[in-house]
């Protein structure tokens, strides 16, 4: 097992009516003025913002609002909602969404701390020192921003699709009520279920050994989301399915199932977030659609892990090597994705990738072909050209 530190100081409140709560949650914050952000609409269709406003009235906390936030949450919102703090003098934000709001969230609180451009830290060249607290209110189970310590948001400008990650930008508490991810178009569902299962995958394959407490939660975590996705495709509205996927939509991304793993591979989410930026897909859809090719890429690098995934996640028989057993995996985790009405190649999202646009994902993923991806095997510009070649 590999040395780690392990830091979640996220509050959960989690369970029926959960949100009713808020007002009171910040209230323990001690802040003095709040910005609610918010997405495209979907919460003021459920009546959950009034609720919020409500929750935060009852408390006589001041607020203003700013919604508007897309998927793949983009900067110049981000921008917006700095001036907007500054001017209000917001001191709590409070993220009303998933984790596009969340992330534009913990985006405006690094931004309005700081004196230079945001952008700064997306783009590597400083470090936050501090942040406006956030808290949240989760309506989709996916990001896992909600007790993570990243933030992704698109720049405009060139459509670059990039990460931060911070301890000050976590949030201080995550309200979660299964029951509000009911409204969510199946479509979203089975895109959050990806995901989750993907940021629990990607810590999963790596190099390191001896890690028998921590593969065992990720396995179970990862069959648990797909017992109950398949069962939210048909009956959308089982609360106990759709509590399952949240908390493992949480756990999936807080560190637990990194604890030990050295890091992770990570290198289909670089991948997924250059079709993000460039296509603005949906994040979970993305991942599905490039995973089976980077699976059989750098199969080779470890066939004895694959073939653990197989038996242990996927229930495949052993096959006659541990390469062939971890092939019938990777199949049988693409007939996973179809069943879910997920695609498993790029044109499944209706995107014919030319050869011009492969050497521009390449590009960029490889920033320039200054950075590799992924641990399993270091991703060079030309294997991650390769990967989207084998996975349009
Ligand atoms: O904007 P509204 O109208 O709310 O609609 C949203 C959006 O269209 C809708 N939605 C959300 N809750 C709903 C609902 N519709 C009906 N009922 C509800 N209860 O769903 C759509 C997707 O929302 P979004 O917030 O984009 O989803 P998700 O949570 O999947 O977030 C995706 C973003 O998070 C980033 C992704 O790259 C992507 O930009 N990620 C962030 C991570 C992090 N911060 O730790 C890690 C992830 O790997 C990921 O990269
Ligand atoms: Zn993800």
């Amino acid at each position: 097992m590999e040395n780690f530190q392990y830091y979640t100081p996220t509050k959960v409140v989690f369970g029926k009516g959960a949100e009713e709560q808020a007002g009171e949650l910040i209230r323990q914050q001690g802040c003095g003025r709040v910005l609610v952000h918010y997405g495209s609409g979907s919460v003021v269709r459920s009546g959950l913002l009034d609720r919020i406003c409500a929750s935060l009235d009852r408390e006589k906390i001041p607020y203003i609002t700013l919604g508007g936030v897309v998927p793949n949450p983009r900067l110049s919102l981000v921008y917006e909602g700095i001036d907007l703090c500054r001017r209000e003098n917001v001191d709590f934000i409070l993220a009303v969404g998933g984790g596009s709001v969340i992330d534009s969230a913990k985006a405006i609180g690094y931004g309005v701390k700081y004196d230079g451009d945001v952008w700064d830290f997306y783009s590597g060249k400083q470090k936050a020192k501090e942040s406006v607290p956030i808290g949240v209110v989760l309506t989709i189970s996916a990001a896992g921003s909600e007790m993570s310590d990243s933030s992704v948001i698109t720049n405009e400008d060139g459509w670059l699709k990039r990460g931060y990650s911070s301890d000050c930008g976590r949030a201080r508490f995550a309200v979660m009520n299964p029951e509000l991810t009911m409204t969510l178009p199946k479509y979203q569902t089975a895109s959050g279920c990806v995901d989750i299962m993907m940021h629990t995958m990607e810590r999963y394959f790596n190099l390191s050994e001896n890690m028998e407490l921590t593969d065992g939660i990720s396995e179970h975590l990862i069959r648990t989301v797909m017992k109950n996705a398949k069962i939210l495709m048909t009956e959308p509205d089982n609360y106990d399915a759709r509590a399952e996927v949240m908390w493992a939509g949480s756990l999936s991304h807080n560190g637990l199932t990194g604890c030990g793993t050295g890091g992770g591979d990570w290198a289909c989410h670089q991948l997924e977030h250059e079709l993000g930026g460039m296509f603005d897909v949906a994040h979970g859809a993305g991942l599905a659609a490039v995973w089976g090719s980077w699976a059989r890429y750098v199969i080779d690098a470890d066939p004895e892990r694959f073939a653990k995934f197989a038996v242990n996640v996927m229930g495949v028989e052993p096959a006659e090597s541990d390469e062939a057993t971890g092939l019938k995996g990777i199949e049988a985790m693409e007939e996973f994705y179809r069943a879910l009405e997920m695609p498993v190649k790029i044109s499944d999202m209706g995107i014919q990738l030319t050869e011009e646009q492969m050497e521009e994902l390449a590009e960029k993923c490889s920033h320039f072909g200054k950075r590799t991806v992924g641990c399993m095997k270091k991703l060079t510009k030309d294997d991650v050209y390769l990967i989207y070649k084998e996975a349009r």
